[in-house]
């Protein structure tokens, strides 16, 4: 088991395991979602109200009716856009998250099209949709070729006009990142239900503005591999990547509340416009 124990993973290999799809942690992710006091997989409820608020004065739903929400998790965006009067689809890979997703619209009485699938492969159309949302820096996860290949769906799967709008995280979120090494024996938490032993490691590439955090959960005759994947961006070269695309900058904020981007800003939030 030891010969499996990458020490040098090259970027934006992908891992065995998935935190989104593990038998084990998927459950708690959806939790996470469904946690509305806490930043977790979903933002506290507070700012999620707040960023209804901005989004729907940005995108009014006369103008801007058809919305698809990529990584919609178990559906608290998508049926806030839908109370709001707008037909949403919404698209994750989490089959959790998903039946979840379904169910709390079939409860509700809400019409919204689900689908369980990767935004990344799935065929998102053309001229679908007037607004695409990628909430909660999740564009930050992927390689530069799959960012180009998001970016080169959504602007097709848009109609002319329609906008794209998406958050990630700074460099200043990193601030104060210490690379690490660790190891301990768990056993019944958010990790794992069996004993094992938990290595972990936190990383970055010189010269990138990528980090890593590496898992590996030892068992005696198995092992799960997590590596999650962040990029933090600036705003000129996202925004140069975009224009090649062909999108125009409509507003560019320090967040998904619409306030202005400060050097302290964590997270920048961008509203692109084909
Ligand atoms: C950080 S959560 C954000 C969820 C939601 N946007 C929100 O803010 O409430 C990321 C979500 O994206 C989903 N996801 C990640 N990569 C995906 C992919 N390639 N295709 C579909 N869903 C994906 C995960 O399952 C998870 O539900």
């Amino acid at each position: 088991m030891i010969r499996e124990i990458k020490m040098e993973v090259p970027m934006f290999s992908q891992s065995q395991d998935s935190i989104w799809l593990d038998d084990h942690i998927a459950p708690k992710m959806l939790a996470a979602h469904l946690d509305s006091e806490f930043d977790g997989a979903t933002r506290n409820s507070e700012y999620i109200s707040q960023s209804m608020k901005w989004l729907t004065q940005k995108c009014p739903v006369q103008e801007f009716p058809k919305l698809l929400d990529l990584g919609c998790g178990p559906g608290i965006y998508a049926e806030k856009f839908c109370e709001a009067g707008y037909q949403v689809k919404g698209i994750d890979f989490s089959e959790l998250s998903i039946a979840y997703a379904k169910n709390s619209a079939k409860e509700k009485d809400y019409t919204i099209d689900y689908q369980c699938g990767d935004y990344l492969t799935a065929d998102l159309g053309k001229e679908q949709y007037d607004v695409i949302v990628l909430i909660y820096c999740d564009l930050g996860v992927f390689s530069p070729t799959d960012r180009q290949r998001i970016f080169q769906k959504v602007y097709r799967a848009l109609k002319p006009g329609g906008r794209f709008i998406f958050d990630v995280f700074t460099p200043q979120k990193y601030a104060a990142f210490e690379e690490a090494n660790t190891w301990q024996v768990e056993e019944d938490n958010f990790w794992t239900k069996e004993k094992c032993i938990h290595l972990s490691a936190q990383k970055t590439y010189p010269g990138t503005t990528t980090y890593l955090d590496q898992h590996y959960l030892l068992y005696p005759d198995s092992f799960k591999e997590f590596f999650i994947w962040e990029t933090v961006f600036a705003e000129e070269e996202l925004l140069a990547e975009l224009k090649k695309i062909g999108f125009a900058s409509n507003e560019i904020c320090g967040d998904l509340l619409g306030r202005p981007s400060m050097v302290e800003s964590e997270t920048l939030c961008f509203v692109v416009e084909k």
